[in-house]
């Protein structure tokens, strides 16, 4: 365990607006069924965003069940993410991960995102991202989080611009996303930009 992960994981993230019904919690090797069944039903939702692997790249077999979550545990175990189900009404919506975090003199990290298509087009994502940096912000004492987004996805662009997150740079083929590499749109948020109300007072409902 990194130094400054342990306050922040596991964690249980509840939305404080109880109409959304919506709880980020810890993902887990029971969740392995739920998750690929979930994925399967939103394959074409999810594959023009979906991360693959470059060819030659290690990989310890396909992106399947329990070896993705068993992965992202691996990696909250060693401090270096924070892999959160999206709960709505205690039904498995989604995923949000704080990925890459780096502490030392960085203290940051990025994050990904998806949704089920059926809960689609309710402002929950904007919310859940909310949850997660605000935590990262918090008890996680990270400094700066960042998200990549294909400029193609208008639906994701939509998510950093309800949060309000600048708009740093552009990486030209900057990930490997749905079979080849995918120039990304980036933006960011520090600590010191975010108001007393967090990243969730900047949404309104
Ligand atoms: C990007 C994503 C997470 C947004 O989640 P969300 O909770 O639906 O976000 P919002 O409710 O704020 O909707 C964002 C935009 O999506 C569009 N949208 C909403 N519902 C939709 C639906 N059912 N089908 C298609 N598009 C929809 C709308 O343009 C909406 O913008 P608006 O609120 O100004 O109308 C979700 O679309 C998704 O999971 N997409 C596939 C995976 C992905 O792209 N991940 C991010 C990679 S960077």
């Amino acid at each position: 365990m990194r130094w400054g992960h342990a306050a922040a994981w596991p964690a249980r993230l509840v939305d404080p607006d109880p109409t959304t019904r919506l709880v980020l919690r810890p993902m887990a090797v029971r969740d392995a069924q739920e998750w690929m069944d979930v994925r399967t039903r939103n394959a074409d939702w999810l594959r023009p965003w979906d991360a693959t692997a470059p060819p030659g790249a290690e990989v310890d077999g396909p992106a399947t069940l329990k070896r993705v979550v068993r992965r992202l545990l691996r990696a909250a175990d060693h401090g270096e993410a924070m892999p959160f189900v999206i709960e709505v009404g205690g039904e498995f919506a989604g995923q949000v991960t704080v990925n890459s975090v780096v502490r030392g003199s960085a203290q940051s990290a990025s994050i990904g995102y998806w949704i089920d298509q059926r809960f689609a087009g309710r402002g929950l994502m904007a919310r859940s991202v909310a949850l997660a940096i605000d935590h990262c912000f918090g008890p996680g004492r990270l400094h700066r989080i960042e998200i990549g987004i294909r400029p193609e996805n208008s639906n994701s662009l939509r998510v950093v611009e309800k949060l309000q997150m600048a708009e740093y740079g552009y990486a030209p083929r900057y990930l490997h996303i749905s079979g080849a590499w995918r120039d990304h749109r980036l933006y960011a948020v520090t600590v010191e930009e975010v108001g007393p109300g967090g990243m969730l007072g900047r949404l309104s409902r």
